[in-house]
């Protein structure tokens, strides 16, 4: 297929849900991203973070394939081998205590699960979520979420979530009380714009909670398995969650959600009561140990650390040189470039010098590219930025 038959076919027939870059995707290697004419693209994207050991890696898509071989289907109501490796290959990553996991298909399907654990296990309604955050689109995660313009046309979600301004003490102590089920809070807003609170405000969360006698569940789908730079975003604060969401990357971008908790939490459901055809897949869990393992050996989140070091150094020299650069924030490889003026056309213009960006609002640059990303790559992110960041101020901010 030709560029023009790939996005004429799929304008043609598949819903128009996402705004999309004009751009057809086909293979990828590492962290680069190749169309269907071969045009090379350094991907800063990471499939929006779901890409963490590096594209095609050749160990995940000879687990894939092996284990395609042998079984795709097999239900979770009957034990099946590549899922028992894989939860046991989790359970030693995970943070202690949170000894056992229920698989589903996406970020959203695991926090709706952790929503209805915390509901059932304290026998409370109340969910404090924060100002900001994103926890999914399905009508549960879309009452924590926060963005108006994502559930205005729903509405009425959930009744008893209330949201509390980022980062703010005071709100929090009024807010959360004896009557509240859990909070909810991603260590570090990633559709919110890449914000990352201060480790005292997590810690005060936590408390606060646990005084209460509630539940605190990190949403770490976004910066989950060393994307900050430490395998989980919860590390920086040194703040134990009692459930923890995660998603993204682990199945190397095969749809998967993870709800982690203590089996004494975890039991408030009881068998039936949360189950979904795919979870705990046998090829996405083969994908997910080959995943495990690619993260470990090759010491991707001391990459994540050290590249995105090295990253976000080089972009606060670019804020140095340009006015047009508000801030610039993140942790790791969840970084982020705040400008004074829409980003739209600086991700178009990237893209047509190879290099894939993301938003995340509307004057805000995200990047979450693959874990195994190089200084070099970063070089080459950085010189178009260099460029394209030049011409804006000149016509944007003329001196
Ligand atoms: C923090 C966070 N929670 C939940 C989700 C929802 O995940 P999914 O799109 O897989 O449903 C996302 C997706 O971006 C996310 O970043």
């Amino acid at each position: 297929m030709t560029l023009l038959d790939v996005m004429g076919t799929e304008d043609t027939h598949y819903a128009r849900y996402y705004a999309r870059k004009p751009v057809a995707i086909v293979r990828g290697r590492g962290a680069l991203l190749y169309d269907d004419h071969g045009r090379e693209y350094v991907d800063c994207t990471g499939a929006y973070g779901a890409c963490i050991v590096g594209h095609a890696h050749p160990k995940v898509a000879q687990a894939i394939s092996d284990q395609a071989k042998k079984l795709i289907a097999c239900h979770g109501s009957t034990y099946n081998d590549a899922r028992a490796l894989f939860v046991s290959k989790l359970s030693t990553m995970l943070p202690s205590g949170l000894n056992r996991v229920f698989l589903g298909n996406s970020g959203a399907e695991a926090v709706e699960c952790a929503i209805k654990i915390v509901r059932k296990s304290t026998g409370r309604r109340k969910i404090v979520a924060i100002k900001g955050a994103f926890h999914g689109k399905t009508h549960g995660a879309l009452s924590a979420t926060w963005d108006a313009k994502y559930r205005k046309n729903f509405e009425p979600l959930l009744p008893d979530f209330a949201h509390i301004p980022f980062d703010n003490s005071e709100a929090a102590k009024e807010t959360i009380t004896n009557g509240t089920a859990a909070v909810f809070v991603e260590p570090i807003q990633g559709e919110g714009g890449i914000r990352v609170p201060s480790k005292e405000w997590i810690g005060l969360l936590s408390d606060l909670i646990h005084d209460a006698g509630g539940l605190l569940v990190a949403d770490e789908i976004q910066t989950g398995f060393g994307r900050t730079g430490k395998m989980f975003a919860c590390e920086h604060s040194a703040v134990k969650p009692d459930i923890l969401c995660l998603g993204k990357g682990i199945a190397s971008g095969l749809p998967i959600g993870i709800t982690a908790a203590a089996e004494g939490i975890m039991s408030a459901l009881a068998v039936g009561e949360h189950t979904t055809t795919f979870g705990g897949n046998p090829v996405v869990c083969a994908a997910g140990s080959a995943t495990i393992d690619a993260l470990l050996e090759e010491g991707l989140v001391d990459n994540a650390a050290k590249v995105g070091e090295y990253f976000s150094t080089g972009l606060l020299g670019l804020r140095e040189r340009r006015r047009i650069i508000r801030e610039v924030r993140g942790l790791g490889l969840m970084l982020a470039v705040e400008m004074r003026f829409d980003v739209h056309q600086t991700i178009l213009d990237a893209m047509n010098q190879g290099v894939l960006l993301l938003d995340a609002g509307r004057n805000v640059l995200r990047f979450l590219p693959p874990l195994c990303l190089q200084t070099d790559q970063v070089e080459r992110v950085l010189a178009v930025l260099t460029t394209i960041l030049e011409k804006e101020e000149l016509a944007k901010l003329p001196s």
